[in-house]
Parts: structure tokens; sequence; C-alpha cells
């Protein structure tokens, strides 16, 4: 077993939980996850974990954990509740890995992408034996747990394909978006709240509201991302500002500002690569517009569903790991404040 430390940034969120369990489980967490990055040839050990050693909120573990004490698990030790919560980790590091070759990101986190830093063929081989590590975690657990990685896996692919057939599309709308993020985002989120709920011996009602909570929280963690690529800090997203724009990746807030793009000055300034004086000028009237006060609204309004939904969840477990289940999707939604 290798010894690992959380990143500073996990240890933020055990903190905003305010939950005492929740830093022991993830310092397993932690531990399986170098475990698994550390068993392959020295080239893959070293891209494998080059993300993991950059940081990282560990949100999915933590939805795992915490929904795993709400349905009544007491052991924060449980290796079934760790090994869950490291599978999903795994699947979104190297969804990630596959996502900075499709976007020629040159960073991830403020480091270097493994893309930028190996290579593409290095950024997706390394991407495959991070799933191959999460699948077998997943499936230590038992077949219905696997059936649901496999599925959120290809959720996953799917959300990615969707977006990418809409690059560049002005007129693509809302709904096409709060699909696209539905697959690449909220199912994995679902997923991670679900085999939480799973592990931790939930009943099947708490098994489906913990996956409708993570969708919910999923789609508020992605609308808040893709505001932040317009208007965050450099310093703080790690990315630079407006690059979904350069893309022709068109968010929610974009997509409201389109649909009132009456003089198509935006559709213009988006119509071919914009230049940096381009994009900037777009983000201001993307602002101007509404475009990032009504994206906010849609996920402060999801948020007040994942409330909601977490408020019917009553399956006898701690009602200490609720508290911490709200504040740490206010934390999400705090890091556009
Ligand atoms: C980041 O979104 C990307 C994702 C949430 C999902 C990426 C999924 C794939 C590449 C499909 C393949 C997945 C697997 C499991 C093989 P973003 O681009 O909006 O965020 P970013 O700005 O952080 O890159
Ligand atoms: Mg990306």
């Amino acid at each position: 077993m290798t010894s690992a430390t959380r990143p500073e940034s996990a240890a933020a969120v055990a903190q905003v939980a305010g939950y005492a369990d929740l830093a022991v489980t993830l310092d397993l967490v932690e531990v399986r996850l170098h475990d698994a990055v550390s068993a392959g040839p020295h080239l893959l050990d070293a891209a494998a974990s080059h993300l993991l050693d950059a940081g990282g909120k560990r949100v999915r573990p933590a939805l795992t954990a915490l929904f795993a004490s709400l349905v009544g698990e007491t052991d924060p030790t449980s290796a079934a509740v760790v090994d869950a919560a490291a599978a999903c980790e795994l699947v979104h590091i190297g969804s990630l890995y596959h996502d900075d070759v499709v976007d020629a990101a040159a960073t991830r986190r403020g480091a270097p992408s493994v893309n930028a830093h190996w290579s593409n063929v290095v950024a997706v081989l390394a991407g495959d034996f991070l799933l191959a590590q999460a699948s077998r975690l997943a499936a230590g657990l038992g077949a219905a747990p696997a059936e649901v990685l496999a599925w959120t896996i290809g959720r996953l692919v799917e959300g990615e394909v969707r977006e990418l057939e809409l690059l560049h599309d002005h007129d693509a709308g809302t709904d096409a978006y709060m699909d696209v993020i539905g697959g690449k985002t909220a199912s994995l989120m679902a997923a991670a709240c679900k085999l939480g709920a799973m592990v931790g011996g939930g009943s099947d009602t708490a098994i489906v509201l913990a996956a409708e909570y993570g969708t919910e929280l999923g789609n508020v963690f992605q609308i808040v991302d893709d505001v932040l690529d317009l208007v965050g800090d450099e310093r703080d997203t790690g990315k630079r500002r407006g690059i979904d724009l350069v893309g022709g990746v068109y968010t929610l807030p974009t997509l409201f500002a389109l649909a009132a793009d009456d003089d198509d000055v935006l559709r213009k300034l988006l119509a071919a690569t914009p230049t940096e004086a381009q994009v900037e000028d777009a983000i201001d009237r993307i602002v101007a517009a509404g475009g990032v006060d009504d994206a906010l609204a849609v996920a402060s309004e999801r948020l007040a569903r994942c409330d909601a939904l977490l408020a019917s969840l009553d399956d006898g477990g701690d009602s200490a790991a609720r508290s911490a289940l709200e504040r740490l999707a206010r934390y999400v939604v705090d890091r556009v404040r």
C-alpha cells in the first residue's frame, strides 16, 4: 500500500463539509487512488498520477462517502465505500485526460496537461488505464455497482459526443445544453451519490433519490463551471478565460445571450475562431445581456431542488451527513462569487 496525502483542495472540501468522518474516508480514498495508478509500467505510472498529484477537490468521493453515511453506514473506513469513491474519481480523472486531448488543452489544474507534457497518445493510454482501474474496483463491489459505473462511462462519452455535434452551433438551444451536461457531468455525480447509497446499504427509494440528487448537483456544478470559464479568475480556474468560446463551445450563459442577440453582433463576434479581443468583447456582451445572471438563476433553481431531494431522504442514517451535503452543495455554487 502506498502512502498518500490528500491535496490541499480536497482537504478544503472535507473542511467545508465539516463532517469529521469524511476526512478519514478521503484519506483512505487517496491511498486507494495512488495504489491504482502505480500498478503499471513507469511511464504509465507517471502519466496516470500526474493529475492526481496536481490537486483536485475530490468532490465525487466526498459525495459517495456522505451518501453512504446518510443511509446508515457508520464505518468511515468501510472498504466498499472507499473503493466506490475511488472508482468514481478514477473515471473522472480518466475522462479529463481524454477531454484535454479532445480540447487540445495546454493546462489542467494549473499544471501542464498530460497531452501537453507528454503527448496525445500517452494521455489517451493513461486515461484508458485509469478507466480500467476504476472498472476493477467497481467489479469488486458486485455486479450492480459495476453496471452503474459501466453505464455512467457510456453516458460521459455520449455527453462529450453531443457537445462535439453542437460545436459552433449558435442556435443549439438550452435543452441541448442540458442534454450535454446531463451526460458529461451530471451522470458521474449521480453515480457517485448512487454508489454511496448502494454500498451504504440504502433502501431502493434512497438509491433513486441519491441518483436524482447527484444529477441535479452535477447540473449545478457544470453550469457554475461554465460561468467561471467566462468570468472566473484565471488563477483560480487554472484555465484561460473564454476558452469555451474559442473552441466553439456555447454554454448556458452564451446560449441565453445568443437567444437575445437580435442585432447578430454576438453571432458575428463568434463567427470564426475569435481573437483574444473578440473573446473579451463577447464575454462583456454575454454579461451585459444577462446571460451569466440567467445561468446562475438556473443553477440556483436546481440547487433548491437538491435541498428538497435531500429533505425527503430519511433512511435512518446520520443527519449530520445531510448538513454536510448541504454545505458541500453551497460551496460548489459559491465558487463563482
Ligand atoms: C470536462 O468538461 C469533461 C468532462 C466532464 C467529461 C469528458 C468526457 C469524455 C472525454 C468522454 C470520454 C470519457 C471516458 C470516461 C472515456 P469541460 O471540457 O467542460 O471542462 P474543462 O473546462 O474542465 O475541460
Ligand atoms: Mg474541457
